[in-house]
C-alpha cells in the first residue's frame, strides 16, 4: 500500500509564488515551544525568533545585549514546535558586523544548532559582502530595512524612518541590492506607507511590513504586543488582537485567592 504524504511545509519558494499570486503572508515572533506549536495550528506561514526578544523574554530596553548563543536557545524550542511554518532567525547586534568570515561562522553555527530555515540581518549596502556570503553558503536569508533597532544608538530613536528623500531613495536602493543579492525576503519597518508599496513593486521577492501600512506582501507584529501582553506598549501601527494581559492578571488574581482561602485544590482535584 503506497501512502501520500503531502508536504506541506512552507518554504522560500512558496512565499515567492505567495506574492507573484497577490496572497499575504502571515509573521509573528515566537520564542517558546509552547506558544509557537498554538502559532503554528493556527495557520501562521513564518516565525520570527526575533532579537526582540531581548526585550520581551529578557527585559532590557534595547535588542543590543542578547547573544548568539541565547538566541540558538530560543530558537530550539520554536524549531521542535513549527510543523507547518517557516522558522527565521535574528542574527543578533555583533555576530555579522566584524568580518565576512565572523559572520559566516556565526551564521552556520545558528543554522546548525538551532534547526532554523532561515536568518534574518539588518541593514542594506553596508552589509551586503556577508549576505552574498551567506547566501553562497546555502543560507536563506531575509533583510530588514527602515527601523532597524541594532542601530538604534546612530539612529537616535525609534522613530518613523525615511521620510525625506534623501533616506527614502537610500532604502530603493538597499532594497534593489537585497534583491539581488538573493534575499528570499525584506522587512521594511515603521517607514511610510507608500514607499513601503514602491518597494514591494520593484523587488521580486516578497516584503513583510511593521509599520509600514497595507500594501507590503505580508506583515509581521512582535506576538507579546499584538497579544496584549506587553501592556505598556501601543504604538499606532500595532493592533491587539486580544487583551490576554489582562486574562493572565485576571486568571493569577483568581489563583491567589482560591489559595488564600484554600478553595483550590478541592476535593476532586487532589488523589
Ligand atoms: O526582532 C524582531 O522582533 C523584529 C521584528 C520587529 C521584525 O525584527
Amino acid at each position: 500500500m503506497s501512502v501520500h504524504v503531502q508536504n506541506t511545509r512552507m518554504t522560500t519558494t512558496r512565499l515567492r509564488q505567495m506574492k507573484q499570486q497577490g496572497e499575504k503572508i502571515a509573521m509573528l515572533t515566537s520564542y517558546d515551544f509552547t506558544l509557537t506549536t498554538l502559532l503554528d495550528e493556527a495557520g501562521i506561514d513564518m516565525i520570527l525568533v526575533g532579537d526582540s526578544a531581548s526585550n520581551v523574554v529578557c527585559g532590557n530596553s534595547y535588542t543590543l545585549p542578547i547573544t548568539v548563543d541565547e538566541m540558538i536557545f530560543l530558537a530550539r524550542g520554536v524549531v521542535r514546535a513549527a510543523k507547518h511554518c517557516l522558522v527565521v532567525l535574528d542574527m543578533p547586534f555583533g555576530s555579522y558586523q566584524v568580518s565576512e568570515e565572523d559572520a559566516v561562522r556565526n551564521a552556520v553555527r545558528m543554522m546548525k544548532e538551532s534547526g532554523a530555515d532561515a536568518l534574518k540581518l539588518e541593514g542594506g549596502e553596508e552589509i551586503l559582502p556577508v549576505i552574498r556570503h551567506l547566501v553562497r553558503a546555502g543560507i536563506p536569508v531575509m533583510g530588514h530595512l527602515g527601523l532597524t533597532p541594532q542601530s538604534v544608538n546612530q539612529l537616535g530613536g525609534y522613530g518613523l524612518r525615511a521620510k525625506e528623500a534623501v533616506e527614502a531613495d537610500k532604502l530603493l536602493r538597499d532594497a534593489q541590492l537585497l534583491d539581488g543579492a538573493g534575499c528570499f525576503a525584506i522587512v521594511l519597518e515603521k517607514i511610510p506607507a507608500h514607499l513601503a508599496e514602491d518597494v514591494t513593486k520593484l523587488v521580486s521577492c516578497p516584503t513583510i511590513g511593521i509599520g509600514a501600512g497595507n500594501m507590503t506582501d505580508g506583515q509581521v507584529l512582535v506576538l507579546h504586543d499584538m497579544l496584549g501582553l506587553n501592556q505598556g506598549f501601543k504604538p499606532k501601527f500595532l493592533r491587539h488582537f486580544a487583551e490576554l494581559g489582562d486574562a493572565v492578571k485576571g486568571a493569577v488574581g483568581q489563583y491567589v485567592q482560591a489559595v488564600k482561602q484554600s478553595s483550590f485544590p478541592n476535593s476532586s482535584e487532589a488523589y
